[in-house]
């Protein structure tokens, strides 16, 4: 239990290497750093050290049988971590790395079970930001890394959020800010015969079946049988604060008591009925990507009784932002 959480601010597209070799320290002895990420803060730890992943899991309370993504810096590392770097995962990783794209495979021996639950494959991605990048190259390693939140909360985007879930529980948090993106990326297993969508991201199903030529399947809503996504999970990324999403043509006529809070995702419906204390609009899918779990932990902190979310039209550009706001509210 590390006790003190260092935390060292460093520069978003020039991380000092300083900074760096200390949060590099902390992994070579087994220890818990965050980083940032272009999508979301990760917890890392050596992929490859079995008891240094104990206890990322013990630090997030995360269940034992949710497995995590390995970061790699690039394809060939890739390759260490995974027993048959198909043709298929080449060309995506081509396209789309270093990037917000998780590729399954059937993993290698490198990779502890720890660290997949189990699991006979791996989740492997290659990030893009500056600091994530550094602390790769430095450390020679693979480096396991679930979103920096203990289970079942928000996903972090900023350091604050970070140390406000984990301070005490881990050694370091590398700060760059807000990170780019805001959205966990999209994650695809390709270990079967058919290419299926395990989470909705940033890169939508119709882009990546696009590159690779072929219909992506969707993961069938878990009908009670085993997960192979446990991000799947119906209650998961949820603020403390009760939450509901309705659709946009229900806007007007919706009615609730108490200090609401209005998230409208999308162009802005008619509200005769509701009126929030405070209100996030965010009209793009871009700009929802990038604020949303912000916006989110913002309202969790006003004290609300009731927050309000005005779902996105379905379409492809917002299916991530779907996803997780399915998963942080009640549909009413
Ligand atoms: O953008 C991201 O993906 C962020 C940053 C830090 O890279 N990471 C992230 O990790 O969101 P996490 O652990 O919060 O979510 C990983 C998701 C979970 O839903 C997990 O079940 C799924 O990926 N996953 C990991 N390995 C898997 C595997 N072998 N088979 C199926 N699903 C897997
Ligand atoms: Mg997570």
């Amino acid at each position: 239990m590390p006790g003190r959480t260092e935390i060292l601010a460093v520069d978003p597209e020039h991380p000092q290497p300083e900074a760096i070799d200390r949060a590099v320290e902390h992994l070579a002895a087994g220890g818990l750093v965050a980083f940032p990420t272009e999508t979301v803060y990760g917890l890392g730890a050596d992929a490859t050290n079995p008891e240094a992943v104990a206890s990322l899991f013990r630090a997030k309370g995360r269940p034992a049988a949710n497995p995590l993504i390995v970061h790699v810096l690039d394809q060939d590392q890739a390759r260490l971590c995974v027993s048959d770097w198909s043709d298929r995962a080449s060309r995506l990783a081509e396209r789309y790395w270093p990037g917000p794209l998780t590729i399954v495979l059937p993993k290698s021996p490198l990779i502890p079970d720890i660290v997949t639950a189990g699991l006979d494959t791996v989740g492997v991605r290659s990030p893009s930001a500056p600091a994530a990048r550094a602390l790769l190259a430095r450390l020679g390693k693979p480096l396991a890394a679930p979103s920096a939140n203990r289970s079942n909360r928000l996903s972090p985007t900023l350091a604050q959020h970070v140390e406000s879930d984990l301070a005490g529980l881990i050694d370091c948090i590398l700060d760059a800010g807000p990170t780019a993106l805001g959205l966990e990326s999209t994650v695809l297993d390709l270990s079967g015969p058919e290419p299926t969508l395990l989470r909705p991201g940033p890169i939508s199903r119709e882009e990546l079946a696009g590159a690779l030529g072929k219909p992506i399947r969707e993961r069938e809503p878990a009908a009670g049988g085993p997960l192979t996504s446990p991000g799947q999970l119906p209650v998961h990324y949820a603020p403390n604060t009760p939450a509901v999403r309705i659709d946009a043509a229900d806007a007007a006529t919706f009615h609730a008591q108490g200090k609401i809070g209005l998230v409208v995702l999308g162009e802005a419906p008619a509200l005769s009925q509701l009126e929030p204390v405070v209100r996030a609009d965010l009209p793009d899918p871009e700009t929802a990507m990038r604020m949303i779990y912000r916006v989110l932990h913002e309202l969790d902190e006003e004290g609300l009784d009731l927050i309000v979310i005005v779902i996105p039209p379905d379409e492809p550009a917002w299916a991530g932002i779907r996803d997780r706001v399915s998963r942080a509210s009640r549909r009413v």
